[in-house]
């Protein structure tokens, strides 16, 4: 399963990478063959890899801590939150003893955030350069003095009181930054009116147009979100089968019958609330699967089918960060689940052609106003 653009550069770390996809390839080559026929050893590999993923977290979290990594505490969520999830799947094989269909519903899942997470997150570890950082750091640092040596130039040049111009001096340094991010927010959550509650998929997919809300008011869903969207599924997929940007557009009709079709919905909840689905067509999901594990499914198995769960998981929380950041809201998603098309008409439908083929995707959100107490 290893392939050479998981290397990250350090070492002790890619040992430890290979050592994970060594044993992951062992585990999904039993489980292929048989879990029936391999039920010890994929039980005691399984119990190796769970041991083995914390000890490499461990070691991993020590090694950014040593760079001062600057995402350091946002990298740890993650692997904490991957060890949640590998104790709720324990739980579940645990109850079902171990059967065929619950050790594949780990596999999928531990193949698909493996290497995700080793050619994303842990890939960035790798190129962080803490001197770059440091000299960036120290230019910024430098700038602000100079800033503030010109401010307070200027306001002694005025004919103020003694004894003020300190006061002001305080208040010129510290009232930009303040409001630089509250303004970068103001500007970012610019909402837009444009409804597209009745938008059939050609018009949801290729409309942009959007418009400034009066007054500054929040951000009103229902605008157009295919550019995060499109972001999110193309960065995940680049991360996932290598496809390119180039690759993927955004259609507004789709030539492939989705009569043969899966369809994943990853719920929002927070400040906002609604649900993502994602429709992918099988023979695009077979493709996924050869790029994934290097094999070609007959059918979507249980195996197949939660390396779909923890895929659309990935783009579902891209997509969702990126909501959150444009529009000034905190959201989170929902685990994936498996569902019958929705019969209501979305907000949104956006099909995006990626070369392997098309994946809709259907949006509704709302976001709920915090209370107002008088
Ligand atoms: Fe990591
Ligand atoms: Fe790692």
């Amino acid at each position: 399963m290893w392939k050479e653009k998981f290397r990250i550069g350090v070492s002790c770390i890619d040992l430890q990478h290979q050592e994970l996809f060594a044993k992951t390839g062992e585990l999904l080559r039993e489980v292929n063959d048989s879990v029936d026929k391999h039920r010890d050893t994929c039980i005691s590999t399984i119990l190796f890899l769970k041991g083995y993923a914390v000890k490499h977290f461990a070691d991993e979290e020590k090694y950014q801590k040593s760079i001062r990594y600057v995402n350091f505490d946002e990298h740890k969520k993650q692997h904490e939150k991957f060890i949640r999830t590998v104790l709720d799947h324990e739980q579940k094989m645990l109850a079902a003893d171990f059967d065929a269909k619950s050790v594949k519903a780990f596999t999928g899942m531990l193949v698909t955030w493996l290497v995700y997470h080793v050619t994303d997150s842990d890939q960035k570890v790798g190129q962080y350069k803490p001197e770059a950082a440091q000299a960036a750091w120290s230019a910024q640092a430098a700038q602000a003095v100079l800033a503030a040596q010109s401010s307070q130039a200027a306001l002694s040049a005025l004919s103020s009181p003694a004894g003020l111009s300190s006061q002001a001096a305080r208040s010129t340094q510290s009232s930009p930054a303040g409001l630089s991010s509250h303004a970068v927010r103001s500007t970012q959550s610019s909402p837009a009116a444009q409804s597209t509650q009745s938008a059939q998929p050609s018009q949801a997919a290729m409309s942009s147009t959007s418009t400034q809300a009066p007054g500054g008011l929040p951000a009103e869903f229902g605008h157009n979100h295919s550019d995060m969207v499109y972001r999110g599924v193309l960065d995940t997929l680049n991360t996932m089968a290598d496809i390119e940007q180039d690759s993927i557009k955004l259609v507004d009709i789709c030539e492939e019958t989705f009569a043969d079709s899966v369809a994943i919905e990853v719920a929002l909840s927070g400040e906002v609330t609604g649900y993502m689905t994602f429709v992918y067509p099988v023979p695009m999901i077979k493709k996924l699967i050869f790029a994934l594990m290097n094999y070609v499914p007959d059918n979507v198995g249980e195996l197949e089918l939660s390396a779909l769960f923890e895929l659309s998981n990935i783009v579902g929380e891209n997509i969702c960060g990126r909501i959150s950041r444009a529009e000034g809201f905190t959201a989170d998603t929902r685990p994936p689940v498996l569902i019958n098309m929705h019969d209501e008409t979305p907000d949104e439908r956006i099909l995006l052609d990626t070369g392997i083929g098309v994946i809709e995707t259907d949006i509704v959100l709302e976001h709920r106003l915090p209370a107002v107490h008088i």
